[in-house]
């Protein structure tokens, strides 16, 4: 026995580590058809360690604190060594981290992946999804620019409409102050290097655990455990590592090309990255022209200006845009269908698909507008598209003329 071999004794006695990379990996046993779409998992994976592994040297320069803060972020850019690097690949991350999200979550409409038995999957995921959206906002003040505080201040008033007299008392306690200020950047801060990146970490452990108890999905929709060879193991799967292993280091080598594209050559994306007014700092006596959050954020934000005031009251629109992520949470009952893939789906969901993507990126475009006359009037026909898709869910996949689903995988 070699040392190695004697080491891994001495430790498996003691800690499971080969039955763990044998449950995980050796003998994780994949559908062998995985496409492009199912890169977007691992890359979530390594966009997360580049997030927590800038993040962790942008905080030893970094200064939680309302007079200092802004300084600290221009010292980190033009003193630190390197320190534009980490800046930028920590804010160009939390843009690629939301399209690799959202192409991922495409993947799983698009392959019904959330259909039993991957309800949890898909939970999980979709508190991820809100982890993720409360770890980008809180990050967004941070930097003490005109748009981390007035977008801040903005957000947080929303709370301001809920009714019954609730709503001050509870937007005040989240700022810790009567606005924006010194007390909110601090707590931001706390909840934004470790409390979020906590859960955030803890439910992309309970998202994996999921699903490896159920096995993945794959482009045709088929349930590989029901084909088994003599030794029991699927005869469409094929050992994670280090067959996928090595497939997904292809994803990563193109997602590095792409992301150092931008990081390198433009860094803001023209402002839809990194804002132009953020490079200003803060001032509490001057509200920037339009505030706008960044694109991940725009179109929830088109459906929150979309509804109009009841008896001047805002909270229609936010309770609208609550709604808009809490119907994603209820996808998997909604969807009626027999099949699970895209492939043998009939006409109909494939156009509910392409429709609601459509008017996700329309309303995204319409955030980033003035609200009012024609992009107003196109923001409340996108958003009552978007509701649609769902309400009538039910009804259109259950009617949906759906193929014949194959035994085993194709290998398109
Ligand atoms: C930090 C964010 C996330 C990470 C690191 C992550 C990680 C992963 C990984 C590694 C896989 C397996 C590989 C793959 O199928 O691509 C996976 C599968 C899956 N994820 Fe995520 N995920 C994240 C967010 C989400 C979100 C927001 C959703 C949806 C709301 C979601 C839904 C799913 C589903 C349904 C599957 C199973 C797919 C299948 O078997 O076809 N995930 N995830």
């Amino acid at each position: 026995m070699s040392k190695m071999q004697s080491l891994m004794g001495w430790v498996d006695a003691r800690f499971p580590a080969t039955k763990m990379w044998k449950e995980h990996l050796s003998e994780y046993y994949a559908p062998k058809n995985f496409n492009f779409w199912y890169f977007f998992g691992s890359l979530a994976l390594l966009v997360l360690v580049l997030q927590i592994v800038t993040g962790i040297f942008l905080t030893m320069n970094y200064k939680p604190d309302a007079e200092m803060a802004f300084a600290s972020v221009e010292y980190i850019m033009r003193d630190v060594e390197w320190g534009w690097l980490i800046r930028y690949l920590h804010s160009t991350g939390a843009s690629a981290f939301f399209i690799v999200v959202y192409l991922h979550m495409f993947r799983g409409l698009m392959y019904g992946s959330y259909k039993k038995p991957r309800e949890l999957i898909w939970i999980f995921g979709m508190l991820i999804y809100v982890a993720l959206m409360a770890e980008a906002f809180m990050g967004y003040l941070l930097p003490w620019g005109q748009m981390s505080y007035w977008g801040a201040q903005v957000i947080i008033s929303l709370f301001g409409t809920i009714p019954f007299g609730l709503g001050e008392p509870i937007s005040e306690w989240i700022r810790g102050d009567f606005v924006v200020a010194d007390a909110t950047l601090n707590r931001f801060f706390a909840f934004h290097v470790i409390a979020v990146p906590l859960i955030l970490l803890m439910l992309v452990v309970a998202h994996i655990i999921a699903l490896h108890e159920v096995g993945s999905n794959n482009p045709d929709g088929v349930d590989i455990k029901k084909n088994k060879d003599a030794n029991g193991i699927p005869k469409d799967g094929i050992p994670f590592h280090p067959y996928y292993t090595v497939k997904d280091i292809v994803g990563v080598i193109v997602f590095l090309i792409l992301f150092s594209m931008v990081l390198f050559f433009v860094p803001d994306l023209w402002g839809w990255f990194l804002e132009k007014d953020n490079f200003v700092p803060a001032d509490p006596l001057k509200t920037p022209e339009h505030i706008v959050p960044l694109w991940y954020f725009t179109p929830f934000y088109a459906i929150l200006r979309a509804v109009p005031p009841i008896l001047n009251s805002q909270f229609p629109g936010v309770a609208a845009m609550g709604l808009a992520i809490v119907v994603l949470f209820l996808v998997p009952w909604l969807d009626r269908s027999p099949v699970r893939s895209i492939r043998y789906r009939g006409g109909l969901y494939k156009i509910a698909l392409a429709v609601f993507v459509v008017s996700f990126l329309v309303l995204g475009w319409l955030g980033t507008q003035p609200a009012g006359g024609i992009y107003l009037t196109l923001s409340q026909i996108f958003s009552i598209v978007y509701f649609a898709f769902f309400i009538l869910m039910p009804w259109y996949t259950s009617i949906d003329k759906t193929k014949p689903v194959p035994e085993r995988v194709t290998d398109k």
